[in-house]
């Protein structure tokens, strides 16, 4: 009989609001398919407007509403035997019956769109919304210009890639900094985490001080402001596709300078920074080992303060079974290394 498999992590997915599509993405009218949280989804947007997230399978027979569910008004019609079911997923209309079945009932996500997001509140046991979505003021007010889209999808969890937030040190080694980041405040409210700190940039009128703050609000939503060289805006939203595996997507603005092309070219030469240091993170997230407790330097980062704000929004139990958790044999991945993985810059899009 064969063991199995050890877990990857202690932990599993942490409640939160978390982007599930841009805006952009879904249509009015349209229907699509998604798969977040371990579970397939679909998306709708109704002939209001309004974005709506379920589950994905039909409760009759099991069909897929995002391969084919047709929107009807503020209603979706399901594709297989013309079941309706309305924004709250409950059956309205079995088209050939003169009854609707009470008991057919698809879960609905509770859903804010913002920021140029469509956010779905996630929570293991399907409780409601414990925070509000932010809403960030400078989008939209004709101040900043953007966005600047890029997504990636890591096989790590979604923890450990926040974690990389408060580690300072690894900007030397990983991406070839002269001076790392210092920070100067790290302070934990509530569902919400600030963090202040500055660091050095090179430009070609010289070595600037840059400042960067960041908020997060719970795992999903982090809005980073930098300052110093241009004002940058980054609106990052990271999203467990499953407790081992997280999409990461980067919206870039940048405070207009009055010219279209002078704007654009920042907003690239920034997203594609943030986005080579993503890249030169990735095989360091993958093969890592998660360490309960971890030999920390002593001017290493807030990682302890980090992780207790973190655990608040793990539902279950943080497994203490280990204090090392590997992640698995994958030998078509022995080779890699940050070189190589930034040369393929694999499971990247950007536009
Ligand atoms: S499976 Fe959806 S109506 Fe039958
Ligand atoms: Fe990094």
């Amino acid at each position: 009989m064969t063991n199995p498999a050890p877990n990857r992590y202690p932990f599993s997915m942490p409640m939160g609001w978390f982007a599930v599509a841009e805006s952009h993405e879904v249509e009015v009218g349209q229907s699509k398919a998604a798969y977040y949280f371990a579970q397939h989804l679909v998306l709708w947007r109704d002939e209001e407007g309004t974005a709506h997230v379920q589950d994905a399978f039909c409760p009759h027979l099991g069909a897929h509403l995002g391969h084919g569910g047709k929107v009807e008004g503020c209603e979706i019609a399901c594709q297989f035997h013309g079941w309706k079911f309305d924004c709250d997923g409950v059956n309205t209309d079995i088209p050939y019956s003169d009854r609707t079945n009470r008991k057919a009932k698809i879960f609905t996500y509770p859903v804010v769109e913002a920021n140029g997001f469509i956010y779905a509140w996630y929570h293991p046991h399907q409780e409601p919304p414990a925070w509000d979505v932010p809403i960030v003021e400078e989008i939209g007010g004709g101040e900043f210009v953007g966005p600047k889209r890029t997504s990636h999808v890591v096989q790590a969890a979604i923890q450990e890639m926040a974690e990389n937030g408060v580690d300072s040190a690894h900007f030397r080694y990983v991406h070839d900094v002269n001076e790392v980041p210092v920070i100067h405040r790290y302070e934990a409210d509530g569902h919400m985490a600030f963090m202040e700190s500055t660091q050095k940039f090179p430009t070609p009128r010289g070595v600037v001080d840059g400042s960067i703050c960041s908020t997060a609000h719970g795992p999903g939503v982090n809005i980073v402001r930098f300052g110093g060289i241009i004002d940058t805006l980054l609106v990052t939203a990271t999203t467990p596709i499953d407790d081992q595996t997280t999409q990461c997507r980067f919206n870039f603005y940048v405070r207009s300078l009055g010219d279209a092309a002078v704007d654009s070219s920042v907003g690239d030469a920034f997203a594609s920074e943030v986005d080579r240091q993503f890249e030169e993170d990735v095989p360091i997230w993958e093969h890592k080992a998660h360490l309960v407790r971890p030999a920390l330097a002593d001017n290493d980062g807030p990682f302890m303060k980090f992780r207790k704000w973190y655990s608040q929004f793990y539902a279950d139990a943080i497994s203490d079974e280990r204090t090392v958790f590997p992640p698995p044999y994958w030998p078509d991945k022995m080779d890699e290394t940050p070189a190589k993985a930034t040369a393929s810059a694999r499971n990247r899009t950007i536009d």
